[in-house]
């Protein structure tokens, strides 16, 4: 069999992350202070696959070139690969087609985070090789998932996990007729290109990797699922951002490697190198970039400071502060906050006293 080959779709366009997703492509919003992209990356090299594929998109490319590199710091190899536009991810797949060749590959979307890394998928996808793999797992919110609808194992006695027979795969139906999402981790054969190639474009105008993956079912080839057993995000919105932030915080091992002075540091706490704390409190699990710079205040719980921030005399909770942010003279507690790069909020000292803003398009603010 042809070496397996890692293939993360860091294209498309990031609506749903406006106004951050203006500037900057979405898989490089990050996670306790790592771009979510790299967490795919990780995960790949760890399942010991050496050779990955990027999409990324003609206006976000460089800046995700950029910051992966070619990946010799993950120990794999990084190929890019220009997706002109966003026609879906199964005409992502093919635009990767000539990379790809005969291999079997494991796709990623650049935007997902999955608990405990892909290995264990691997190593079923090589013993069972089956056509292709995917992965589920109970939602609340199944229309806005590709949904599968599953028929008892019995006909397919050698399913992972159990799960039973893949029947009938809908790209975020409007009435799903079970709870079970589609998690943006699969794995394929080459039978794939084929497929992508066989389907039309859906109502929303994309060539639907769900389409392709129920040709491959159609077809009579093997599509096996395996229900994802930790946790599963999508980061493409706010509320699921601040959510994969206090997971993955909920695991970092405390560390602190910058300066308090007469500050304190409670639970599973990390002080990058170059940070200085005056007068502080952080409350993990809770992250603080490097050279940061934080007096008088209050970080709380599930919070991830950027490098450089500036916070003083405020209090900051369950927020997510990108690089170059100033947060300072806060009456109230800011929390559940995603803030850009190199965002300011203050109080200031002109009268009258009034709120005075510069916010971009589409941005998000609310006062009590
Ligand atoms: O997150 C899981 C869901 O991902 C699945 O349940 C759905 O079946 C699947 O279609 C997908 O749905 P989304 O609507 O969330 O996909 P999104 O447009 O957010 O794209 C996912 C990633 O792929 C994202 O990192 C951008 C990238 N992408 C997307 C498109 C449409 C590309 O690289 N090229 C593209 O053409």
């Amino acid at each position: 069999m042809d070496p397996l080959k890692g293939l993360i779709l860091s294209g498309g366009k990031g609506t749903r992350l406006r106004p951050i997703t203006h500037t900057s492509a979405k898989q490089l919003v990050p996670v306790a202070n790592k771009p979510v992209l790299f967490y795919g990356i990780e995960a790949m090299a760890q399942a010991g696959i050496e050779d990955v594929g990027i999409i990324i998109a003609p206006e976000t490319g460089a800046e995700i070139e950029a910051a992966a590199g070619e990946g010799s710091r993950f120990g794999v190899r990084i190929t890019y690969i220009v997706q002109e536009e966003p026609l879906g991810l199964a005409h992502a797949v093919l635009t990767a087609e000539p990379y790809l060749g005969s291999s079997p590959f494991v796709m990623y979307l650049g935007d997902n985070l999955l608990q405990g890394g892909i290995s264990e998928l691997v190593a079923d996808f090589r013993e069972h090789a089956p056509d292709a793999l995917i992965l589920l797992t109970p939602v609340p919110d199944p229309e806005n998932y590709g949904v599968a609808e599953l028929a008892p194992p019995a006909d397919a006695p050698r399913q992972t996990q159990s799960a039973g027979r893949v029947v009938r795969l809908v790209e975020k139906p409007a009435e799903p007729k079970t709870d079970l999402a589609l998690v943006g981790v699969y794995m394929f054969t080459a039978a794939v290109h084929d497929a992508a190639r066989a389907i039309a474009p859906s109502p929303r105008g994309e060539l639907e990797i769900t389409d392709a993956i129920q040709h491959l079912v159609d077809a009579g080839l093997r599509v096996e699922p395996h229900i994802v057993r930790g946790w599963w995000k999508d980061t493409g919105r706010l509320e699921d951002m601040l959510e994969a932030n206090r997971l993955i915080l909920d695991n970092v091992r405390e560390r602190i490697e910058g300066e308090l002075i007469d500050s304190q540091v409670d639970g599973r706490v990390v002080i990058e190198a170059g940070a200085r704390l005056e007068r502080s409190t952080v409350r993990g699990p809770a992250i603080v970039g490097a050279g940061a710079r934080l007096s008088d205040c209050y970080v709380g719980p599930y919070t991830a400071i950027g490098e450089g921030c500036t916070i003083a005399n405020a209090e900051v909770e369950h927020s997510i502060l990108l690089s170059g942010c100033t947060v300072c003279d806060l009456d109230g507690r800011m929390e559940s906050s995603l803030l850009g790069r190199n965002v300011s909020i203050r109080r200031g000292d002109r009268q009258p006293r009034a709120y005075r803003f510069m916010v971009g398009d589409n941005s998000d603010i609310s006062i009590l």
